[in-house]
């Protein structure tokens, strides 16, 4: 009998996985090829076997089932504690009650298994960072390591030990809200940026990833496994449909290297990949994660994703839902309970063998361990002593805001601005608590953000002065599942006269101004979960006042607080200058005013191609190329089909010139490397950031490969005037693929072209060889 198997499917003509699944898993495996080393602790393993062969069934169920605090349940917390009905619990912010149960946990159970406390912490917890596709502009881990490091210390401090991040998803598709949580569309980037993020959430001994978390720090949790930005037309929770060869050689990228960096936990996604839950999906949990990875943490569900395997039309009820997410490998599940609810059962029945089940507790159990939290399950009264949102957080905080800025356009050289004479600043994000701090930002208080009124008011004093008001409003137009979440009232002017009003006092105080700065965007709740658009238009009224102030003819600036590309075409052509701030965080008003006044140098760079409009999505630049390469600009009649900005593009307050790169070698092997050195000149009068990028291209092989492809990177800071030589490693295996026609991972041996500059469209060129 033919199977028409593809990867993440499973054959049910066919009574087990078939042969053809272990043998794509076996020649699939690598991104590289090593297995991820081990974290075997022989101290560890006793402990663990010990507890497993002590525990009863109900305490297995419960350990292996995660509730959310708030959510209700039939029994009591107390009593699912007591009983070992619960293994953890997310959402408690409470350190006092998380202390409490724990107390319960540890002291009055027959096994004295502790708890581990779990949390969104995205992009800070009460110290707010900048969102994590803005870490990304920033084009420098160290800048998501130390906020994730510093986010980290907060939320242990209090008793968190594990954080729902980082989202690694590779994003192509900007109506996609979620978009915000990643690194954008590249998978070296994404790559780079999840590793850091990982070192910085886990705080693990250098040279030692796989090894123990330190008190102050927490356990990551790698997500959404994998392919939930792929959500068919950028729609929050659809299904991912993508080919073999965009799974291995974009989307899984990241996760790989998130576990090679020590990622302790997991998280699987909601959607059907390839027609098959993610949730429920052997192949991509068992066979590559475990078999092929040699994945040993533990793999935990995203919200009511085992259950929901029902209503996608997978599982035929709750307890099949539960066999086949055990039996896939999803460890523990996230507050739907039908794990608990019917695997006693299903193990009697024989769906699901014993053997299972005990690994699913025993990965969960040496998680704990790796979290120290059998030796001390309680905060360490140094670390609870600590205050949230102290001086060292809200400096990391700033300078992480300013870092993560990305100049998109200065004609005229409008910014900096002077710190004297008359700003206009206008705009519904001007002056906003919450939407500063972006949408995960769950434990954030809205009273510790500094808004970009009181940023400028910080900087000027009273050297300027500020004319502020908002000028339109912008709201979501269908309520976000998350805005009870926040706490700050939106200001509304409900009249039409007042709207006209408002939208004419803007426009006047720009008139009586020298300069105006035009604080627009989206609000938090447009971009994050369940918050995806069909337009990428600036939401309400704001391209009216961006038109009305550009007719004043007064000098303008447009800064734009939002996660997503924009359109602004329009703006592009006719605001003198644009800055880009995304969502800053807690210190973002002084960030920004940072930059806006040239204390700090813009030098972040686009994580993703932004598209004019929303008809050229996806517009990322790693396509292939096609049989007529000179028509790139004009494949749509009607309008260009490049980007407004390209991929990696990004300005500064000085100016940057690269000098033609020279490689250490014409000609490489599959297991060799060459370096690619070139000059780079500050050929300004301000010091500054610039951000070099390497992009190669296969010329030929088994496949047809992108046209561009980033491979090295590296954001140098250089004074006026000053000239560097600037080497960037490339090892034969950054060039690896899985070939579609293979089926294997593997350098192929070609030529290759080689490109350095500052974006993707970099024109220094030079060639390569690749021999066997
Ligand atoms: C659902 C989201 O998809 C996931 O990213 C998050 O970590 C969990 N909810 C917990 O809040």
């Amino acid at each position: 009998m033919s199977c028409s198997f593809r990867s993440s499917a499973r054959c049910f003509a066919c009574t087990t996985l078939v042969l053809s699944v272990a043998a794509f898993s076996t020649h699939a495996q690598s991104l590289p090829s090593q297995p991820i080393a081990s974290n075997s602790d022989p101290v560890a393993d006793k402990l663990v076997d010990d507890l497993i062969q002590r525990m009863t069934l109900d305490e297995k169920l419960g350990q292996i089932s995660q509730n959310a605090y708030k959510e209700p349940d039939t029994v009591s917390h107390d009593d699912r504690v007591k009983n070992e009905q619960v293994g953890s619990f997310l959402f408690l912010k409470d350190p006092k009650e998380m202390d409490r149960l724990q107390h319960l946990a540890v002291e009055q159970t027959r096994l004295h298994i502790p708890l581990v406390f779990g949390f969104d912490v995205i992009h800070g917890y009460r110290t707010i960072y900048p969102v994590p596709i803005a870490m990304a502009a920033s084009w420098d881990p160290a800048v998501p390591e130390k906020a994730q490091r510093m986010a980290a210390r907060e939320a242990a401090s209090v008793g968190i030990r594990w954080a729902f991040g980082p989202m690694v998803d590779i994003a192509r598709d900007p109506r996609w809200g979620r978009m915000m949580e990643g690194a954008g569309e590249d998978p070296f980037l994404g790559s780079a940026m999840a590793a850091a993020q990982i070192r910085g959430f886990q705080g693990a001994k250098p040279g030692d990833p796989q090894g123990m978390i330190p008190a102050d720090a927490i356990m990551a949790c790698v997500k959404h496994f994998a392919g939930y930005g792929a959500a068919l037309g950028g729609r929050d929770y659809s299904e991912s449909n993508i080919s073999d060869e965009q799974l291995w050689n974009v989307y899984l990228p990241p996760f790989r290297a998130a576990i090679e960096a020590g990622s302790a936990s997991l998280m699987s996604a909601y959607m059907d990949l390839n027609g098959v839950p993610a949730s429920g999906n052997h192949w991509l949990l068992h066979d590559v994660l475990r078999d092929d990875w040699h994945f040993q943490g533990m793999v935990v569900s995203d919200w009511h994703s085992i259950e929901s395997q029902t209503r996608h039309g997978f599982s035929k009820d709750d307890a099949d839902a539960a066999v086949r997410s055990l039996n896939a490998g999803v460890d523990m599940e996230m507050t739907s309970t039908v794990y608990r609810d019917t695997l006693a059962q299903s193990l009697k029945d024989g769906a699901v063998p014993m053997a299972t089940l005990d690994q699913a507790v025993r990965n969960i159990l040496h998680a704990k361990y790796r979290l120290g939290l059998f030796q001390h399950p309680y905060t360490a009264p140094e670390l609870a002593a600590v205050p949230l949102v102290n001086p060292e957080q809200r400096a990391a905080a700033r300078a992480a805001g300013a870092r993560t800025a990305v100049l998109l356009r200065n004609e005229g050289s409008v910014l900096p601005l002077k710190k004297t004479g008359t700003i206009a600043l206008i705009g519904p994000l001007a002056n906003s608590k919450t939407s500063i701090m972006g949408s995960w930002s769950l434990a954030g208080n809205p009273a510790d953000s500094v808004t970009v009124l009181e940023g400028l008011k910080n900087k000027l004093g009273a050297s300027a002065t500020i004319n502020y008001t908002v000028g339109v409003e912008i709201e979501r137009v269908q309520p976000s599942i998350f805005d009870d979440q926040f706490h700050e009232p939106k200001p509304t002017i409900t009249t039409q006269a007042g709207k006209d009003a408002e939208f004419a006092k803007a426009i006047d105080l720009i008139q009586h101004s020298d300069v105006a700065v035009l604080a627009l965007g989206e609000l938090e709740n447009m971009s994050g979960e369940a918050a995806s658009r069909a337009s990428l238009s600036l939401p309400g009224k704001q391209e009216e006042l961006l038109e009305a102030a550009v007719a004043t003819g007064k000098p303008l600036v447009l800064l734009l607080l939002n996660a997503r590309p924009l359109d602004i075409t329009w703006a592009n052509e006719h605001v003198p200058s644009i800055l880009e701030a995304w969502y800053p965080g807690t210190e973002g008003g002084n960030a920004i005013a940072d930059v806006l006044f040239g204390d700090a140098v813009p030098g972040g760079k686009l994580p993703f191609s932004w598209p004019r409009n929303v008809g050229q999505i996806p517009v990322n630049y790693a396509q292939n190329e096609t049989q007529d390469p000179d028509s790139v600009d004009r494949r749509y009649w009607d309008q260009t089909s490049k980007p407004l900005f390209p991929f990696g593009y990004g300005l500064s307050y000085t100016t940057f010139t690269f000098g033609q790169p020279t490689l250490s070698a014409a000609t490489i092997t599959t297991t060799g490397s060459l370096d690619a050195t070139f000059a780079v000149t500050n050929s300004g009068q301000t010091d500054g950031d610039e951000v070099v990028q390497l992009y190669t291209h296969q010329r030929y092989g088994s496949a047809s490969r992108p046209r561009r492809e980033l491979k090295g990177f590296e954001r140098i800071h250089l004074k006026a005037g000053e000239t560097r030589s600037v080497t960037l490693h490339l090892p034969a295996s950054s060039l690896g693929f899985w070939s579609p026609q293979t089926h294997h991972w593997s350098v192929e041996p070609s030529t290759f072209d080689l490109w350095v500059g500052d974006n993707s469209n970099a024109t220094l060129h030079t060639t390569f060889t690749v021999t066997p």
